[in-house]
């Protein structure tokens, strides 16, 4: 299962860099549905630069460039809904979702190229499962993949628990890589074995399987990680959806599922300890969870393009040469 990498000597320090990665494009979880009620605007941190979110009348949500194509004005800060367009503080110019501009209170007519194009740069955004997503790429390309479908979230008789939410200085490739690192399982989270996985890459999707069916992921694209935990015939599932803020901060943010079983019985107890299991938290388990190991090391790790790699790690370069593939080649040194 191991890969070969022929290594001459070891970069040191210096050479290093925590994360020597662009942003790379994918649909990526921005907020809460909750959270952005109607006429609403927020401020939004995301692919190392600002971005407005805002939601219309309609309900429609836009994710736009924050500054002006006039003058320049900070749309998120004194901007305000109006129907479905955002309009800005400075002379009152508004722009629809799409980026088009839509009015401009005091010109008889409309600048040529607002009349042919958008002229503020948005990103395409949808809603699915209670949260706002917004496919990124780095060269404005539309997406070359769909969000996934996850049936467990659409169930009328589910339980939903938490919406966790972790800063994490590190960039999503580094922390994906936690999937197919088997042996860390034993040795930092205290696991009684190193299980067995198996990994395929298949175009944009990747999946993994932990234990032999225990844990099935699959991730679509970079920024969308659907992840079942399953025992005796009961699935819980963890929808993970880490977001980058800049290329050395992560926002990681979780849900989690499972059917609403009867209190008390069987299969309640065991989809409440797989959810325990999953942030590290079962009673009677020895294995920690990753808010207290992983955090520690992905905040202070820095990235070797070269590992020293032994027999029994997983396919880490399997998992790094998949990642790639999201990293547009017009950004790749940026
Ligand atoms: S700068 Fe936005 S309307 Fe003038
Ligand atoms: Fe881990």
């Amino acid at each position: 299962m191991n890969e070969v990498m022929t290594i001459e000597r070891i970069q040191t320090s210096k050479e290093l860099e925590r994360c020597p990665f662009p942003i790379p494009y994918g649909w990526f979880m921005i907020e809460e549905s909750a959270k952005l009620p109607v006429g609403e605007i927020r401020n939004i941190q995301a692919f190392d630069q600002e971005w407005v979110l805002f939601r219309g009348e309609s309900g429609k949500v836009g994710l736009s460039d924050p500054f002006c194509p006039h003058l320049g004005a900070h749309l998120g800060h004194g901007g305000v809904v109006d129907g479905d367009n955002i309009r800005c503080p400075f002379h009152h110019w508004e722009f629809d979702a799409d980026g088009w501009c839509k009015a401009i209170p005091y010109a008889k007519i409309m600048p040529g190229l607002a009349r042919k194009r958008p002229v503020l740069r948005t990103l395409p955004v949808e809603e699915r499962y209670g949260a706002i997503f917004a496919w990124y790429h780095p060269d404005g390309v539309d997406p070359l993949f769909p969000l996934p479908t996850v049936p467990e979230f659409e169930a009328d008789d589910r339980i939903e628990t938490r919406r966790g939410q972790w800063n994490i200085g590190t960039a999503i490739q580094e922390i994906g890589e936690n999937g197919v690192d088997y042996a860390h399982l034993r040795f930092l989270h205290g696991s009684p074995i190193i299980p067995e996985g198996v990994a395929k890459a298949d175009d944009y999707k990747f999946s993994v399987d932990i234990g032999d069916g225990f844990i099935t992921g699959e991730h679509h694209g970079p920024g969308i990680q659907v992840m079942r935990f399953n025992k005796d015939g009961v699935t819980m599932v963890m929808f993970s959806t880490p977001l980058p803020v800049d290329r050395e901060m992560t926002l990681s943010r979780m849900a989690f599922t499972f059917r609403d079983y009867a209190e008390g019985s069987t299969e309640r107890g065991i989809a409440e300890h797989l959810y325990a299991h999953s942030i590290g938290a079962a009673e009677g388990e020895e294995s920690a969870g990753f808010e207290s190991v992983d955090l520690i090391v992905w905040d202070n790790k820095k990235y070797r393009p070269q590992p020293l790699l032994c027999d029994g790690d997983g396919p880490i370069l399997m998992w790094r040469e998949w990642f790639a593939q999201f990293y547009a080649s017009e950004n790749a040194a940026a």
